[in-house]
């Protein structure tokens, strides 16, 4: 048996290039686990050396896959943030603030995009021109056009891009798939889906980057679109008309009284958001000390009168499959969590999870499938041990470990990566125009009635 995996074998078992299939399993994983010095490592460059960039994308994969990758280069705009990537991230690659040059020198098999929102899509179709495959965080990018320049991109480099979808690998939610595609309750018909969004992590979206549409697309795209993809998923077709409403009546010009951010701020005292970045020490040196570099404020008073994003929002979506949506994002609430109702024609599946503030300290979440003319079950799911209800390790085992199999079609693509944006921005046009949006308008991308599992 050969114990040496090339690169390109790397990407294809890991899903990248020929994305659910498994190529030659059994091989595969005897391969990866007799990997040694002399196995060819995935060249791995990031750009981004932010918080997601050096934590679950940077010094975790150092720490959980030394036998399958290296890092070959580390980018980011502000030099000092970048500096500081270096040393957290635990690695002796060269770092650049130029991307292009880090490509050229470097030469990676795979790009991890990891910046700002509303640069996704810069680096995804350079890297691909550049002769990498990409690894994106989402949302994938934040409005049609550049969606349609990514596809564009993929298609004429030959080059694969995977958007990291985290949210579907968490167990309760993959519980829900399966229950629905085992039919359980039938054929689905319509979902009640509402988001809540604390007063801590829900305004932390107003303090920073992402209370502006350009840098995020709103949280119609930035946050919503993983719980679009969740749907995507769930509902097993694609979206074909979104009614959108939303306001900005909570944070930005609402606030009393606003600062430009909470160290300088006048109004700690009677503030309920004051927050102190400084008693934080791995913010203080990711953010507080890179500010000269830049002038970014981590901590930004969330009573700005620049922000221009919704804090309340709410849509009804239409799949080609006929499954209808209520769907609702609220950011001020005093716990977070969702609730979630699948409706079909033999029952329904119900689930309330607290991600803040949770009702007991249970180590599982609940989901109660009612069948019609039947008893209530209730079904118990444990709490995964890793980030994000235990999502994150199964998504990046499944990325770098070869030959991780797929069964509940996790991986994502950019077709995926697309749709979950284009919801949101069909939400956000329809605001503004007032009017249903139909996705076929807006990209090449033209709805199915059953998922097409891209990867
Ligand atoms: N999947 C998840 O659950 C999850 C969680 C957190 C963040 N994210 C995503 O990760 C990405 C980064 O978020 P974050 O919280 O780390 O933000 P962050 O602000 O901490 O980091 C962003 C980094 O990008 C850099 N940057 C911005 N523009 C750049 C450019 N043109 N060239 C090079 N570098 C540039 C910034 O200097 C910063 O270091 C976002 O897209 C976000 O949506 C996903």
């Amino acid at each position: 048996m050969n114990n040496k995996i090339s690169r390109r074998d790397f990407l294809v078992t890991s899903g990248l290039l020929a994305g659910s299939t498994v190529l030659n399993p059994v091989d595969g994983l005897k391969a990866s686990a007799t990997v040694g010095s002399n196995a060819e490592k995935l060249k791995v460059a990031l750009v981004g050396t932010g918080s997601r960039g050096c934590g679950m994308w940077g010094r975790d994969l150092v720490k959980r896959y030394p036998a399958y990758l290296e890092f070959v280069g580390l980018c980011d705009i502000n030099e000092g943030r970048l500096a500081f990537g270096k040393e957290y991230i635990g690695v002796n690659c060269p770092t650049f603030t130029n991307f292009e040059k880090m490509m050229k020198d470097t030469k990676p098999d795979l790009l991890i995009v990891t910046t700002v929102d509303a640069t996704h899509h810069d680096f995804i179709i350079k890297g691909m021109e550049m002769g990498a495959d990409v690894l994106t965080e989402k949302p994938m990018t934040i409005d049609e056009h550049k969606i349609q320049a990514i596809l564009d991109a993929e298609k004429r480099t030959g080059k694969k891009c995977r958007v990291t979808f985290n949210y579907r690998y968490s167990p309760h939610r993959a519980k829900i798939w399966e229950l629905l595609r085992a039919g359980e309750i039938g054929e689905l018909t319509s979902v009640d889906f509402h988001w809540y969004l604390d007063t801590s992590h829900g305004a932390d979206y107003f303090r920073r980057w992402h209370r502006l549409t350009e840098k995020s697309g709103s949280l119609w795209v930035h946050k919503a679109s993983h719980h679009f993809d969740l749907l995507n998923w769930w509902v097993d077709s694609d979206p074909e008309t979104v009614f959108g409403l939303g306001s900005l009546e909570f944070y930005g010009k609402n606030g009393q009284f606003r600062g430009e951010n909470c160290r300088t701020c006048k109004h700690t005292k009677t503030c309920n958001f004051y927050w102190d970045i400084t008693k934080n020490d791995y913010y203080k040196k990711i953010y507080v000390d890179n500010e000269k570099y830049d002038g970014y404020l981590r901590d930004g008073c969330v009573f700005k009168n620049d922000v221009n994003i919704y804090d309340k929002m709410a849509a009804s979506i239409k799949y080609k499959n006929g499954v209808q949506v209520s769907y609702s994002l609220t950011t001020y609430s005093p716990y977070e969590g969702y609730r979630i109702a699948f409706n079909g024609t033999k029952g329904r599946i119900d689930a309330w999870i607290q991600e803040s503030k949770p009702v007991n300290d249970a180590n599982y979440d609940e989901i109660v499938l009612f069948k019609n003319f039947n008893r209530r079950e209730y079904i118990q799911v444990p709490h995964g041990t890793s980030g994000h209800g235990g999502g994150d390790n199964l998504l990046r085992d499944q990325v770098f470990i070869p030959n991780t199999p797929d069964p509940l079609k996790q991986c994502a693509g950019v077709r995926d990566g697309a749709l979950a944006c284009l919801i949101g921005i069909a939400a956000r046009k329809s605001i503004e125009l007032n009017k249903p949006i139909n996705i076929s308008e807006l990209t090449t991308i033209q709805p199915n009635v059953r998922k097409e599992y891209t990867l």
